[in-house]
């Protein structure tokens, strides 16, 4: 997989994608992520890449030469399946988009900021339009950094079988069990006795028991659909 994440504060994602799980999943060659800077694709001699809305208006807005510019560049190299742009009037991101988009190949990302791009951006270029959550974020490059961990960790081979998505919150929509670690016994509060009981199918069922349980009573919304 190739991601290609198109922002005007590079600098925010850098060090994100270098560190961890991230690093890892780059350096086995698993994906490839390339920051791109929108004003190396400005068309003018101050690589201005914003102005004005029409109309009047607080706020500025992205314009489309240097955009168009940058995805077309990218275009000519490459099919992309999806040119993602993150906003807060995207489709809300869920788990069972992230697994559909981790099967593709090429993906684009661009992140908004200022009062958003121009509508043609969105128009001529964009296929699929997404946020993060029912808030506002003061750019789009946040957004891409959760949609982008999000994915690479489902990539195979990324995550060995014990830290495997397959037992993530969502992934049956259901909320994960809870899980201990050594002390036992920390303080008089004890770790559950049938985790430590050695007998798998009982733990499996302690585990489902508790995931429902969960579910039901902080996400019963989940149960539901
Ligand atoms: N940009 C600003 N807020 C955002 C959100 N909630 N999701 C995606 N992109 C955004």
């Amino acid at each position: 997989m190739r991601i290609d994440i198109l922002t005007c504060v590079p600098n925010l994602l850098d060090s994100f994608f270098a560190h961890s799980i991230l690093k890892r999943a780059q350096q086995g060659g698993f994906v490839e992520v390339k920051i791109h800077d929108i004003r190396d694709y400005s068309t003018n001699k101050h690589r201005t890449i914003d102005d004005y809305a029409f109309g009047g208006g607080a706020g500025m807005v992205l314009q489309i030469e240097p955009i168009a510019k940058c995805i077309r560049t990218l275009q000519s190299e490459r099919n992309y399946d999806e040119v993602i742009y993150l906003t807060p009037d995207g489709e809300l991101m869920q788990q069972r988009m992230v697994n559909q988009l981790s099967l593709k190949g090429n993906l684009i990302m661009l992140c908004g900021h200022y009062k958003g791009v121009d509508q043609r951006v969105r128009d001529l270029f964009i296929t699929k339009e997404i946020s993060i959550g029912d808030y506002v974020l003061s750019g789009g490059e946040l957004a891409a950094a959760v949609l982008s961990d999000a994915i690479i960790r489902l990539l195979p081979g990324v995550l060995n079988d014990e830290t495997s998505a397959l037992t993530d919150s969502f992934q049956d929509n259901l909320l994960a069990p809870p899980v201990y670690t050594r002390p036992a016994d920390y303080e008089g509060s004890k770790v559950p006795e049938i985790l430590m009981s050695g007998h798998e199918a009982k733990i499996e069922e302690w585990r489902y028991e508790q995931s429902l349980k969960r579910t039901r009573e902080r996400r019963p919304d989940l149960l539901q659909s």
